[in-house]
């Protein structure tokens, strides 16, 4: 395969494993192609035209330096200058694949947040409030990014002459999709039960092993979990702390989610809500692990790095 088929690729099972559905998905870059259309010259000069055909704009190839047949990728939550280095130190890597958003996607990371406020109106919020109080968040998100010294990575993959790209929201629509469809096969009782179903999970199971398995940062082992939420798996990052009071009005008991800041963890305790934070980068794993899967199926061999706890699901 080469970069931009891996790529492709990505985006596609992000697509598929999108809670919004293909056709909304299709119909969101209609709407931004039509809106393009009616932009001026100068307009349409500074326009990202990525985000005609890539609804995930937190997801890019960042450098080609050669085009080749990818064999050997090497693939991080995290890659940072020192994890190139490393791919130099291996020797024959064809690609470097990261998780977490670089250079423009990272700069772009607030674009694909639009995407809680369908999940929280699939809940049962009402998208006035879920847009109203995302909108706050998403622009906070673009403001804190902003800062950041977003090509230092994909200067050194130029440099040092590497093919470089990230997956992010398409591998948290996996993993979210993936833990949606094992909560439902479920009758999960109590929170107690649902730790049990997420220690099971392999890419948990290993992060115990360090200290960072699944934890309960809000409610008891005892409680009833409810209608469980994982609207906090995808969406590029945290939402707004004022959401949780809303979640609860729609009726959700629990919230399975990657990481909580303290604002938020003490907003949902405010409004009842169980919260089980499943684990950063174990989760980030879990997402990755779906996406890199289909690579290992085509014959490429996969290095994880950086964080990365590589379980491969295929038989
Ligand atoms: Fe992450």
């Amino acid at each position: 395969m080469k970069i931009q088929e891996i790529y492709n690729l990505a985006i596609n099972k992000g697509v598929e494993a999108d809670f919004r559905g293909r056709e909304a998905i299709v119909k969101l870059l209609k709407r931004k192609k039509e809106k393009y259309e009616k932009l001026s010259e100068k307009e349409k000069e500074e326009f990202d035209k990525e985000a005609l055909e890539n609804p995930y704009l937190d997801s890019r190839i960042y450098h080609i330096a050669q085009d080749t047949e990818v064999k050997k990728v090497l693939a991080g939550i995290d890659i940072e200058p020192a994890e190139l280095l490393l791919a130099k130190e291996i020797g024959g890597i064809d690609l470097i694949i990261a998780h977490h958003p670089l250079g423009k996607g990272l700069a772009h990371l607030a674009d694909v947040m639009e995407l809680q406020c369908d999940v929280l109106n699939q809940y049962g919020v009402p998208i006035n409030i879920a847009e109203g109080l995302m909108k706050e968040r998403i622009e906070e998100v673009a403001r804190g990014v902003n800062a950041i010294n977003h090509q230092r990575t994909v200067d050194t993959a130029k440099i040092l002459g590497f093919n470089l790209m990230n997956s992010h929201t398409p591998c948290d629509n996996l993993a979210a999709k993936f833990l949606k469809d094992l909560i439902e096969r479920e009758n999960l009782e109590r929170i107690e039960d649902l730790l049990h179903l997420l220690k099971d999970i392999p890419e948990y199971k290993e992060a115990m092993k360090i200290g960072a398995g699944p934890k309960i940062f809000v409610g008891d082992e005892e409680n009833r979990c409810g209608k469980i939420s994982v609207a906090e798996i995808t969406g590029g990052t945290e939402p707004s702390p004022k959401i949780y009071e809303k979640m609860a009005q729609a009726g959700i008991g629990t919230i399975i989610g990657m990481h909580m800041r303290e604002e938020s963890k003490k907003e949902a305790e405010a409004a009842n809500i169980n919260v089980v934070v499943a684990g950063h980068i174990s989760s980030d794993s879990l997402g990755m692990n779906l996406f890199l899967d289909e690579l290992q199926k085509r014959n490429i061999q996969i290095i994880p790095c950086s964080g990365l706890i590589r379980i491969s699901r295929l038989k």
